[in-house]
C-alpha cells in the first residue's frame, strides 16, 4: 500500500497544493494552522476533499473550487485529511 504522500501525488493533490505556499488552493500549512485543536478537523477537511469546496478560502484563492474526488475511499480521504493536519501549522498572511 503506497504512503499517503504518494496516494496524493497520483490524486492530483500536489497540482493545485504545496505545503508551504499558495498554488490554486491554500498552503496545507495554513490549512494545519486554521483547524489547529479543533475536535472535528478530520470529518470538515474529509467531507471537502471527498465533495469539493468552495469560499472557505477566497481571499487567497479569488474564489476558485476544489473538485470533488469520488475516486478516492473514505479510509484513503481520512488519511489524506489527518497527513494536512500533521503539517507545520502556519498563518496565512494578514488579508
Ligand atoms: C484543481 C485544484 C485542486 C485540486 C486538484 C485539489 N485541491 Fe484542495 N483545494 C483547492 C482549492 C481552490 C481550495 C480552497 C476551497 C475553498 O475556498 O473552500 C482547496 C481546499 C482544500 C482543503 C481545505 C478545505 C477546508 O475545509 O478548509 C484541503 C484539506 C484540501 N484542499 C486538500 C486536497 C487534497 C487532499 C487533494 C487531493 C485529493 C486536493 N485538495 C486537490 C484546490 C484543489
Amino acid at each position: 500500500m503506497a504512503g499517503v504522500r504518494a496516494q496524493m501525488q497520483a490524486a492530483g493533490c500536489f497540482a493545485c497544493h504545496a505545503v508551504d505556499q499558495k498554488l490554486v488552493g491554500p498552503a496545507y500549512g495554513w490549512v494545519a494552522y486554521r483547524y489547529r485543536g479543533k475536535e472535528n478537523a478530520v470529518a470538515i477537511l474529509s467531507k471537502a476533499i471527498k465533495d469539493g469546496s468552495s469560499g472557505k478560502w477566497s481571499q487567497y484563492t479569488g474564489g476558485v473550487a476544489m473538485p470533488a474526488h469520488p475516486q478516492l475511499s473514505d479510509a484513503q480521504i481520512k488519511a489524506m485529511a489527518q497527513w494536512v493536519l500533521r503539517r507545520k501549522p502556519v498563518p496565512p498572511p494578514a488579508g
